[in-house]
């Protein structure tokens, strides 16, 4: 069609030069690029999604659905319906004692996805620094760079992936401008105990830096309730959350941020000019989520908790070695002790022999190498069955596996 049209052929790359730079060099994902090797193995079991495995709750949908019939489908204040941030406030507080004013201290957004973005791009400059734990959620670096600041990634696979104060002090220049603390995590389903927690926020009081605090995972947690840094440093931190993982609501996109009038008012700039708001009928079905529905997680979470067990126990029996999750639905798991194949090679192998898809843990910065992350949203029938066949796969491809 181009070609009848006289113009852009496919080799036709002329303006190619004019791409943003950072845009340029952002890669493909490792998720994306493993994937696309795998996409024609038959009868794949697959451990790599980062989804819940249940649907929205039933009363949520209703309150979309009753959205819709009632019109409700305007645009709505840019940083949400009053309702649903008077609501979001509400749980803030009962859940994790924060106090935020929902006339001028919380944003609803597009997902956490642009609620990463948009605190990002207000609060660094270029030549600014971010410390972030490495392994981590894929998002963080393009983003960081496209605000032509650097990402510091700090290696935490000595420290059961968790960021320590000492860990931080060392990477910190005078350029750092926000560390992110993205716990419970993914990929590897760690997290900060409130002492932890609290010595970073010691360390982090005094200074002129920003705590980007991703807590999307906030409500499923499975030894001890959740604790917000927020709690110790609430003057300089964002606090990101949302309902797609609380409540299975990926696609319905919303997301939740937190912060400080004086610094939300400034997000909001920025959210205004990019998304308007969050779609309205999305927002509808939130405020039923958030209220009525504020516990909805607790029965998936004692589905997650059973199933933790369950792949606690195989990669036990096989193995493997992994620091035991106590958040989030993701085990990071050290690649077998006598396979020669890096992380990427390792998934592949597994994926076409074994007929497990599991994401290399090198997608995950380049401390995730020799890992990789595997979900269990999904039933223990076939979480028992693709741990089988990883077993078997294990025991019967020492071709590949041996040094
Ligand atoms: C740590 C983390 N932050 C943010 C997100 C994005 O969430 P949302 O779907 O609400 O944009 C994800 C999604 O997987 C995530 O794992």
């Amino acid at each position: 069609m181009y070609e009848e049209r006289g113009r852009l052929t496919t080799g036709d790359e002329n303006l190619k030069h004019l791409i943003n730079e950072q845009v340029k060099n952002i890669e493909i994902s490792g998720i994306r690029k493993f994937a696309n090797m795998v996409a024609d193995v038959e009868d794949m079991i697959s451990f790599t999604i980062g989804q819940p495995d249940f649907h929205t709750p039933e009363h949520v949908k209703q309150a979309g659905i009753r959205a819709i019939e009632a019109n409700f489908t305007a645009y709505t204040p840019n940083p949400g319906d009053i309702k649903l941030r008077k609501a979001a406030s509400q749980y803030m507080q009962s859940k994790y004692g924060l106090t935020y004013n929902p006339e001028t201290e919380v944003i609803v957004t597009v997902g956490a996805s642009e609620a990463i973005d948009v605190a990002l791009r207000t609060i660094l400059e270029p030549g600014t620094e971010v410390i972030l734990p490495g392994p981590v959620y894929t998002a963080y670096e393009p983003l960081i760079r496209l605000c032509h600041a650097t990402p510091v990634f700090v290696d935490t696979r000595d420290t059961g992936f968790k960021l320590t104060p000492e860990k931080i002090e060392k990477a910190m220049t005078a350029q750092t401008r926000c560390i992110i603390l993205p716990y419970p995590s993914n990929p590897t389903g760690v997290t900060l105990s409130k002492e932890e927690l609290k010595a970073i926020a010691d360390l982090l009081m005094d200074k002129d830096i920003y705590v980007l605090a991703d807590e999307i995972y906030s409500e499923l947690t499975y030894e001890e309730p959740h604790t917000s840094i927020a709690s110790f440093i609430p003057d300089q931190t964002i606090v990101l959350n949302g309902l797609s993982k609380s409540h299975s609501m990926t696609g319905w996109r919303i997301g939740l941020l937190f912060a400080p009038e004086w610094l939300a008012q400034n997000i909001v700039k920025v959210h205004a000019f990019n998304v308007s708001c969050a779609s309205s009928i999305s927002q509808q079905a939130a405020v039923e989520a958030l209220t009525v529905g504020i516990n909805d997680a607790e029965t998936m979470k004692k589905e997650y908790m059973k199933r933790r067990e369950l792949v606690c126990r195989r990669l036990d029996e096989m193995g493997l070695e992994y620091v035991r999750p106590s958040g989030a639905f993701y085990f990071f798991v050290k690649l077998p002790a006598t396979t020669i194949l890096n992380s990427f090679d390792f998934a592949v192998d597994l994926a076409k022999k074994g007929k497990v898809a599991v994401v290399p843990g090198s997608a995950f910065s380049e401390y995730g190498e020799g890992y990789f992350r595997m979900s269990y949203v999904c039933s223990m029938e076939t979480l028992k069955k693709g741990l089988n066949r990883i077993e078997y796969y294990i025991k019967n491809n020492e071709r590949n596996l041996q040094k």
